[in-house]
C-alpha cells in the first residue's frame, strides 16, 4: 500500500549546530512521524526558489529531525532560521531501506560523507526489529564525523578518514572490503556522494553481494513531475525520487 504525502507548515522547535557547517533542525510535524520509513526523504522550503530535499534522520515523538552540511542558499537560511518560525515540509517521499526476513543476517550500513545524515534512524529501528547493526563511515576529517556518538548507541561503529586525523587513513571500501571479506552474507545499505556510491558498487560487485544504495541526485520537485533526478538504468531513464532513493546496487549502472 502506498502512502500519500502531505504537504504541511511545520515550525522549527530546535536547531543544534553540531560541528562547522553542520546541523541538526527539528520541526513539529505529527503527520510526517507516523508515516516515515527509515531511508525516506521529504522536500523542504529552504527560502530558495525551489525545495531542498533532506533525509530524514530521525523521529522524537512528534517532531522529525534533519542533520545537514551548510553548502548553498538552502542549507544556510535552515541554519539560521529561528525557533517557531514555520516552513513547508512535503513528505514522507520516496522508497526507504528495506529489511531481511531473516533477522540473523547482520545489516551493514556504510556512509560517505554527510550520507550518514539517513543512517540513525535506519540503525535504531534496525536494532529495535532484532538485528545486528554495523556502520561504516567515511569522511573527509574528523570534523566531519558527525553523529558517531548517536549511532553508537544503535550500531557498532568503524570509521576512516581521508586525512587520519580520525580512525584509519583511507576510503570507506577499504573497511568495507575487509567486512565482505570476513562475512559476505550481510544487508549491506549504502548512501553517500555519487563517486564513493560507484566505489562501493564495485567492491559488492566484486565479492557478488546485492547492496540497497541510496542516491543522492539533484531533485528539483521530489514526486515526479520534472525529471531532474533521472538516472539511466538498463538503457532506460528512471526517476530516482520516485523509484528510489532507495534502490538495489544490482539495477543501476555502476
Ligand atoms: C534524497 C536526498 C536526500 C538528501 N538528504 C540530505 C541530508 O540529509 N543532508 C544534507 O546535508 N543534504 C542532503 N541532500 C543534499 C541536499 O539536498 C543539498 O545539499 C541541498 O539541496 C543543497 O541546497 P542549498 O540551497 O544549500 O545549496 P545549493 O546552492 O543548491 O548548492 C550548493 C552546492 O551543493 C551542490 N549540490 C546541491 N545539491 C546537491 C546534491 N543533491 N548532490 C550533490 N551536490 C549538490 C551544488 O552543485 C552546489 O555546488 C539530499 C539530497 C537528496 C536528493
Ligand atoms: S525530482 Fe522531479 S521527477 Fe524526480
Amino acid at each position: 500500500m502506498s502512502i500519500k504525502p502531505t504537504l504541511i507548515k511545520a515550525p522549527l522547535v530546535e536547531n543544534i549546530q553540531l560541528g562547522k557547517d553542520y546541523y541538526t533542525s527539528w520541526f513539529f510535524a505529527p503527520d510526517i512521524v507516523e508515516r516515515i520509513s527509515p531511508g525516506q526523504f521529504v522536500m523542504m522550503e529552504s527560502g530558495q526558489y525551489l525545495l531542498r530535499p533532506f533525509s530524514v534522520y530521525e523521529i522524537n515523538e512528534d517532531k522529525i529531525g534533519f542533520l545537514y552540511r551548510v553548502v548553498g542558499g538552502g542549507t544556510s537560511f535552515l541554519s539560521r532560521l529561528q525557533v517557531g518560525s514555520k516552513v513547508s515540509i512535503h513528505g514522507p517521499l520516496g522508497k526507504g531501506f528495506s529489511f531481511a526476513e531473516d533477522k540473523n543476517i547482520p545489516i551493514l550500513l556504510v556512509a560517505g560523507g554527510i550520507g550518514i545524515a539517513t543512517f540513525p534512524i535506519v540503525a535504531r529501528v534496525a536494532k529495535e526489529k532484532g538485528y545486528k547493526v554495523k556502520t561504516l563511515f567515511g569522511a573527509r576529517s574528523l570534523n566531519d564525523l558527525v553523529c558517531a556518538e548517536v549511532l553508537k548507541k544503535d550500531s557498532e561503529l568503524e570509521v576512516i578518514t581521508d586525512d587520519g586525523s580520525s580512525g584509519r587513513k583511507g576510503f570507506v571500501t577499504e573497511l568495507l572490503t575487509h567486512e565482505l571479506q570476513r562475512d559476505k552474507r550481510q544487508e549491506v545499505f549504502v548512501c553517500g556522494p555519487t563517486p564513493m556510491l560507484k566505489s562501493v558498487i564495485k567492491v559488492c560487485n566484486e565479492f557478488g553481494v546485492i547492496a540497497q544504495v541510496s542516491f543522492e541526485e539533484y531533485m528539483a520537485c521530489g514526486y515526479g513531475v520534472c525529471m531532474s533526478c533521472v538516472i539511466k538504468v538498463d538503457g532506460k531513464y528512471i526517476r530516482t525520487c520516485i523509484e528510489g532513493p532507495v534502490m538495489k546496487s544490482n539495477l543501476v549502472t555502476s
